[in-house]
């Protein structure tokens, strides 16, 4: 069977920089942008140029060190933000414009006041004069999530005719459920003319907890681009996360997909940004979280000694993770104290865990967890008999 390739379109620096009082400045960015293309991502979404000086000079200094993959600035439908953009990204090898405009009611109504022939005006346009820049021209139909998909599908059929070459359909509100967001493009996929020529992209937010599920409902509908942003950071609850869904596709060869993502990076490009961002990263963060291969309870240690696969389901070097650990509270039993007391350099026989874990519970009660030096103190306040 034939295994199709994903593009990870990474937005870390665009709409994961939108995280309230996450600013970075050029340099950080161009260290993060840098590492990302080391890293295997296809396409950098480096920023918003027309929204300040600041993003205008990152996109452009992005746009020169970056070897390997697409860089990429946002736009709105209006042409003096693709006439910006088109010029931050003048020293890119491969540079994309990422322009679009609302498409659901509420959007169309609410916030652009005006009428859906409008809209496909508006969106026509503005990939037409992308197109007069660059070659490879994003669309985002915002709001895509609420959007009805027969209206989806009309402005789809209409900036294809214009020149797109990427559709972006974006659960902007984080609203859809799985099923829906994958049925969505589905349709469109069945009842846009020319879709086969372009690539469907994925961008789900996280208000709902759903946006990597929704991510890869998508891409098994027949995506083949997942927008998506380190450690899942973004707007409100964030984006979909990009260990996330790289994982996915790793861990489960039946889905047939597969990213050029060098995942021992993972990691230490977690910490790289969540260090540059001053936002930490949740301790049960899927993948990365601090506690993503820590064992505490007794029953969950006593598999994973005895084997890792019990209770893990990921290499931990897979992510650049050296080993799981073994964390000892006072719910931990006799088989990871024996495991971390041999570790810290005392073999115990049978009789001698017996007495020194009654030691260590009266310890474990009062702390919340028990660390190397605390294991030193455990043994030499036990009454063991024998040399150790
Ligand atoms: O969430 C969204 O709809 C966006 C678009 C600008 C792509 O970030
Ligand atoms: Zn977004």
């Amino acid at each position: 069977m034939n295994r199709d390739k994903v593009q990870i379109f990474d937005t870390t620096l665009r709409d994961g920089e939108q995280v309230p009082g996450c600013k970075l400045d050029t340099k950080q960015k161009l260290v993060i942008a840098e590492r990302l293309d080391n890293m295997g991502v296809d396409i950098i979404e480096a920023g918003f140029p027309v929204s300040s000086p600041g993003d205008f000079l990152s996109v452009t200094e992005i746009s020169k060190i970056v070897q390997n993959a697409t860089v990429c600035g946002l736009t709105r439908a209006v042409k003096n933000d693709i006439d910006v953009a088109a010029q931050a990204l003048k020293h890119a090898k491969k540079p994309r414009i990422h322009t679009g405009i609302g498409t659901s009611d509420s959007h169309i109504l609410h916030k652009l006041n005006t009428t859906r022939e409008d809209i496909i005006a508006r969106a026509k346009a503005a990939v037409a004069h992308a197109k007069s820049y660059v070659e490879d021209v994003e669309f985002y139909a915002e709001d895509a999530g609420r959007t009805d998909n027969a209206f989806l599908a009309q402005v789809c059929e209409e900036v294809i005719k214009s020149g797109a070459t990427v559709l972006n359909i974006p659960d902007t509100t984080g609203y859809c459920l799985p099923d829906e967001y994958g049925a969505k493009i589905k349709y469109l996929k069945e009842n846009v003319k020319g879709i086969e020529n372009v690539t469907i992209s994925c961008h789900c937010h996280n208000d709902l907890g759903m946006a990597t599920a929704n991510s890869i409902s998508g891409a098994i509908n027949g995506a083949r681009q997942i927008e998506c942003t380190i450690n899942g950071i973004g707007e409100r609850a964030g984006n979909t996360a990009l260990e996330e869904v790289v994982m996915i596709f790793r861990q489960h060869p039946d889905l047939n997909l597969y990213t050029d993502i060098d995942t021992k990076q993972l990691n230490e490009m977690s910490r790289l940004v969540s260090e540059s961002m001053g936002m930490m990263v949740q301790p049960n963060k899927a993948i990365v979280g601090a506690n993503a291969f820590a064992h505490s309870s007794g029953i969950h240690q006593d598999g994973v000694i005895k084997n890792r696969a019990t209770y893990e389901i990921i290499d931990p070097a897979d992510v650049g993770v050296n080993e799981s650990s073994i964390v000892l509270t006072a719910r931990s039993g006799r088989a990871a104290l024996a495991y971390r007391a041999k570790k810290v350099g005392y073999e115990l026989t049978k009789a001698q865990l017996d007495v020194v874990y009654v030691e260590f519970l009266k310890f474990a009660d009062v702390k919340k967890e028990i660390l190397d030096d605390d294991i030193h103190l455990i043994i030499a306040a036990s009454k063991i008999e024998g040399d150790l």
